[in-house]
């Protein structure tokens, strides 16, 4: 087993020109100070200043969707190859705000990591319970569904990542116990070694995500299977996104 953690910031829909590249300045200067692999997902407008930012830091660039065709009339959408095109060098597919408020399905997810993989992307692969399926004893059967209906046939650990964020412990401050942490991503090893087989489950990834700070990072960073975070509010914050970094080893 030889799993290099990754610290990502999701920024989501936050930034403004100047702020993000003041931010992606100070993250790549904190940068080499890490031991871990980094990676910023700015929203698509700040992807090409980002990069600029911090190029020739350790910091990979990624974005926090795309279209799972590679061109064509859709208005709006942006493909894997055009992120490519920016220097991005993966993509968040499966947000549970993408799934929740654009409608996106198991099977769209699937055909977006899809696109990501065509295009030389890493996807990373959102899941996870909301409250009510966590309080009704269905979270681990959720996402073993999910997983089941997103992650692509032919995925290699090389060019995935699997986060696991439960969905009420975004952006509200909660956390599951360490204990749930561990058994949900032992779960999701198991999930995935059952359908990608043992070489797979050893080297994938598995983030977790929700409510990451710099004060709960060492405990929820230090458990078996937990492979590194996808940080949401805090990687706002240069000094705390580097904080939980500081984090892995
Ligand atoms: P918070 O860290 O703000 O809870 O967000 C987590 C998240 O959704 C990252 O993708």
């Amino acid at each position: 087993m030889s799993r290099t953690m990754l610290i990502a910031g999701n920024w989501k829909m936050n930034g403004l020109a100047v702020d993000g590249v003041a931010l992606a300045e100070a993250v790549a200067a904190g940068s080499s100070a890490t031991l871990c692999d980094l990676l910023v997902c700015p929203p698509a407008t700040l992807i090409s200043a980002v990069g600029n930012a911090m190029s020739g830091s350790r910091v990979a660039l990624g974005a926090q969707d795309c279209h799972p065709e590679e061109s064509g009339a859709h208005t709006g959408d942006i493909s894997a190859e055009m992120l490519v095109d920016l220097g991005c060098d993966f993509v968040i597919v499966g947000h549970s705000e993408r799934r929740a408020d654009h409608g996106e399905s198991d099977e769209a997810v699937y055909a977006k990591a899809q696109a990501a993989h065509r295009a030389g992307l890493i996807a990373v692969i959102c899941v996870g319970e909301t409250e009510a399926e966590r309080d009704g004893g269905q979270a681990e059967a959720v996402v073993a569904c999910q997983i089941g209906g997103s992650l692509p046939e032919n995925a290699k650990a090389a060019n995935t990542v699997i986060a696991y964020e439960p969905v009420w412990a975004i952006g509200s401050g909660r956390t599951p116990t360490v204990e749930d942490v561990q058994a949900m991503h032992a779960h999701m090893r198991a999930t995935v070694s059952a359908s990608h087989g043992t070489y797979f489950a050893d080297q994938v990834r598995l983030l977790y995500g929700g409510s990451v700070k710099p004060g709960n990072a060492s405990e929820l960073m230090g458990l078996t299977d937990v492979d590194g975070a996808l940080v949401g509010g805090a990687s706002l914050v240069a000094g705390d996104f580097l904080a939980i970094a500081g984090h892995c080893s």
